[in-house]
């Protein structure tokens, strides 16, 4: 048996100035998964410790982004064993779904000997978030396999772009333990805007991408707003207005929901910033009554990586 055993990591999507196509990588926080070439052929899953997901092929999303790989390659004969240890919670806003259909194709292709680069795999890991969220979005299956910063600059035909990371770019992330599904949080959102907002948007992603690659950390800190979602998702977070304005009183860059929440994202220079971002918004979340984690990573430039092989 051929087999390997990944960390596939957390993400925040969005950013707030890139709804659907911006997105980073987080270090510290991700699922641990096996994955196998075993002579039965298919595609099964064999454990999920962590959570409580199908373990039929076609309704786990690891599973329909495997067989999406396998049908490309036009192979009906390999057999593929999935083993998922789920260390982000489902609905959490850091990439859940994404990380189980990014690691399982990484860890296929990785077996097979790369018949696909880590950008071709984008395209079937989106088959996973097709069918956790009713919508094949980009923006956390990227980071996850590519590492860093990436863009989606377009969907069709799919064209993603890795981004510079500055080194002393810092992620603090509060994840209240309420779940927000994808879907619904969709859902909130109005498929029209306004060219005003537009125009407002697409300012702030020029400069946070260009902030990016100067590393000038002010910039990517005013760049880090969003006129189009955010009014409308955030009244489905506990506290949001209050953790965003603890965390630019301590010197965060700037705030945000992170994916399709309840996670809040904050993006700080230094880690010594960082920490002092989390100590403010833990008190504020202290007084809510909800359990929360708080995430401290700096962004992993790698996306999945071998623990074992
Ligand atoms: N861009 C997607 C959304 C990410 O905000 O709905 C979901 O994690």
């Amino acid at each position: 048996m051929n087999s390997v055993k990944l960390f596939s990591p957390a993400t925040v999507a969005n950013l707030s100035c890139g709804f659907d196509v911006l997105g980073c990588c987080l270090d510290n926080v991700g699922d641990e998964m096996i994955i196998s070439l075993v002579a039965e052929k298919g595609v099964r899953i064999t454990k999920i410790d962590g959570a409580d997901l199908p373990m039929e092929t076609h309704k786990n999303v690891a599973g329909v982004a495997v067989e999406a790989l396998l049908d490309q390659l036009g192979d009906e004969t390999t057999g593929v064993e999935v083993e998922i240890y789920k260390k982000i919670k489902a609905g959490s806003g850091i990439g859940s779904s994404a990380a189980s259909s990014a690691g399982a194709v990484w860890g296929v292709n990785h077996l097979l000997g790369y018949p696909f680069s880590n950008k071709q795999l984008v395209a079937f890991a989106m088959e996973g978030e097709k069918l956790a969220s009713g919508n094949a979005h980009a923006d956390n299956v990227a980071p996850a396999l590519l590492g860093g910063f990436t863009l989606v600059r377009s969907y069709t035909p799919l064209d993603i772009l890795k981004l510079h990371t500055p080194d002393d770019l810092m992620m603090t992330v509060i994840h209240p333990q309420i779940e927000v599904k994808t879907s619904d949080s969709r859902s909130v959102i109005k498929p029209n805007i306004t060219l005003k907002k537009a125009i407002h948007q697409w300012g702030n992603l020029g400069g946070f991408i260009s902030g990016l690659y100067t590393e000038d950390y002010d910039l990517i800190g005013r760049s880090l707003e969003d006129v189009i979602v955010e009014p409308l998702r955030s009244i489905l977070i506990p506290e949001f207005q209050r953790v965003k304005n603890a965390a630019l009183a301590h010197g965060a860059l700037g705030c945000g929901i992170s994916g399709s929440g309840p996670s809040i994202f904050t993006l700080s220079k230094g880690e010594a910033t960082a920490r002092n971002v989390a100590d403010a918004i833990r008190e504020v979340y202290q007084t809510t009554g909800l359990d929360f984690d708080i995430h401290i990573s700096k962004i992993n430039s790698e996306g999945v990586r071998i623990i074992r092989s």
